[in-house]
């Protein structure tokens, strides 16, 4: 008796806990931050720490290295993926999408990009950029403008530049744009030094990540080929499908291919899960090479922020590459390491298994490497900062969120000192300098070191003008 009493007693308890739960359930998903290097630029606050500088601190100086802005297409996507599924679709002209669930936006969808719009950048994009250079000026209402901001010289790296000056200038014409050359023999002295290392490889990674695709498109395989028997999809046209839902968002401003009834969450995490692993080999820890090509803009910057103050020097330094770099950089630094903190057993490519996913990751490309995606390294000034000595102090913050170096913490906050910093950048440049060597440079004319701050030859760039000024006289905007 008692004990059937307890049970039924038990029973209403755990059906108003089950209630209460669903009632407070929170879970909510959005694809796009998810989507690796086609994510748009959002800040995943990762780690949530605040972005507001430790308190008595204030910083005077600041070097940033950003992606550029969202740009309609890459090319290598559309040529694998995305062209490929479109044209099947087009060829497909039988299938009656209009009746088949989940799909049924194919009978009246059409391609949100041509193919003369690939690599440029989006209004989205063009926008978010200038929103950042607005940000700067309210993170930084204290600091001179900078007299240039500098970029490598692809026309989506260089309009990016234009527009986050746009939104950053408070007349015209202020700041100019240095546009530093795409060489493949400039050594370390340019923004795209993984295009000037040879042990670099723009495929590493793909055949990595080809396991964990080929396993979770399967049952996705399966479920879209019998709604739409004949169509065939495949591996890569799965994989082009939820590329569109992010190129384009970022070009009409949503997508039907983000739908949760047509790939689930756990499809979209196991997506990004590919590019994680493709990017771990390919610009990450996994890379021999990645620390190589990264630390010099680590170590310049790092350099130009300890300077004494001069007439030349900057308070803001802000360099605009692909997106290949930030990734590298943070490599360089130690940051987003899945060892870090005991996982010492395993090597590190055993911390990205290519058959399940590893969910408790550091390394997370969407948060590293969406469009826009930056990386700021201050100088900060503090007095009466309770417990710890007036003076400098540096932190890293990546796409706004704080970051802790690694044996590099003896300041407040996430903040360390600059001896501290000084002998942390020296230990990295000891673990990765030697660019020419490392990356098995094979042209006579390289350099281990990023000069273009302070390299005269590269001069002072070009003004920017209002955005009128880049229409040609036809009204069509003019590419350079
Ligand atoms: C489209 O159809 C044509 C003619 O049947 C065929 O040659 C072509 O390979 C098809 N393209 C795709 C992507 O299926
Ligand atoms: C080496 O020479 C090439 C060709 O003139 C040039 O593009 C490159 O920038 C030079 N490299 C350096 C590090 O100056
Ligand atoms: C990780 O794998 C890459 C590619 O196979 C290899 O070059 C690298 O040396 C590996 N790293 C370690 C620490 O074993
Ligand atoms: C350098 O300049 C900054 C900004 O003008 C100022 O806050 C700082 O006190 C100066 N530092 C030195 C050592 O003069
Ligand atoms: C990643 O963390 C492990 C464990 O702390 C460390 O041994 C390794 O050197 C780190 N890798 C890099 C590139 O900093
Ligand atoms: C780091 O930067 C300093 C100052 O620019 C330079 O002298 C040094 O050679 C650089 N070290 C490496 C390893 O790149
Ligand atoms: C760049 O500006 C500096 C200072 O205004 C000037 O001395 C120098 O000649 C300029 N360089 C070029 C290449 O225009």
């Amino acid at each position: 008796m008692a004990l059937t009493h307890l049970i039924c007693v038990t029973s209403i308890w755990l059906q108003a806990l089950a209630s209460a739960t669903k009632l407070y359930s929170t879970y909510s998903f959005n694809p796009l931050e998810h989507l690796g290097g086609i994510a748009p630029y959002f800040e995943p606050q990762d780690p949530p720490t605040s972005p507001s500088p430790p308190r008595g601190c204030k910083a005077v100086r600041a070097a940033y290295l950003s992606r550029h802005a969202a740009i309609y297409l890459n090319d290598f996507d559309y040529e694998e993926y995305i062209q490929p599924f479109i044209e099947k679709w087009e060829n497909h002209t039988s299938i009656d999408w209009s009746k088949i669930p989940t799909l049924s936006f194919l009978a009246d969808w059409s391609p949100p990009f041509s193919e003369a719009e690939q690599e440029i950048l989006t209004r989205v994009g063009k926008l978010e950029a200038t929103q950042l250079g607005v940000d700067l000026s309210f993170r930084y209402p204290e600091l001179r403008l900078p007299r240039r901001i500098w970029t490598s010289s692809a026309e989506r790296t260089f309009k990016s530049a234009q527009a986050l000056v746009r939104g950053f200038e408070l007349q015209d014409n202020t700041i100019n744009v240095v546009s530093v050359d795409e060489s493949k023999q400039s050594g370390a002295n340019s923004l795209t030094p993984y295009k000037s290392c040879p042990g670099y490889s723009s495929s590493a990674g793909s055949d990595q990540s080809s396991h964990y695709l080929e396993k979770f498109t399967k049952p996705i395989m399966a479920r879209l080929n019998a709604l739409a028997p004949g169509f065939d999809f495949t591996a890569d046209d799965v994989y082009g499908m939820m590329q569109l839902c992010g190129y384009e968002s970022v070009t009409r401003g949503s997508s039907p291919f983000c739908s949760l009834d047509l790939f689930s969450p756990d499809e979209w995490l196991a997506w990004e899960y590919t590019e994680d692993i493709r990017y771990h080999y390919n610009v990450g820890y996994g890379s021999p090479v990645a620390g190589v090509f990264g630390l010099p803009w680590f170590n310049t910057s790092a350099s130009l922020l300890m300077a004494a103050n001069s007439s030349s020097t900057e308070d803001l330094y802000f360099s605009f590459t692909h997106r290949e770099l930030p990734p590298a950089v943070l490599v360089a630094m130690g940051l987003f390491n899945n060892s870090a903190f005991g996982g010492t057993g395993d090597s590190i490519n055993d911390t990205m298994p290519l058959d399940r996913i590893n969910h408790r990751r550091a390394w997370k490309s969407s948060h590293i490497l969406p469009f826009l995606s930056n990386i700021a390294i201050e100088k900060l000034q503090c007095e009466e900062s309770h417990g710890f000595g007036d003076g400098e102090y540096y932190r890293v913050l990546v796409n706004g969120a704080p970051q802790e170096l690694p044996d590099c913490a003896d300041g407040p906050g996430t903040t360390c000192s600059r001896e501290g910093f000084s002998s942390y950048v020296q230990a990295r440049a000891g673990m990765f300098g030697g660019f020419s060597e490392k990356c098995g440079v094979d042209y006579d004319n390289s350099t281990d070191v990023l000069t273009i701050y302070t390299d005269q030859r590269f001069g002072n760039g070009t003004k920017v003008g209002k955005k009128r000024s880049m229409w040609g006289s036809d009204g069509h905007e003019q590419y350079e």
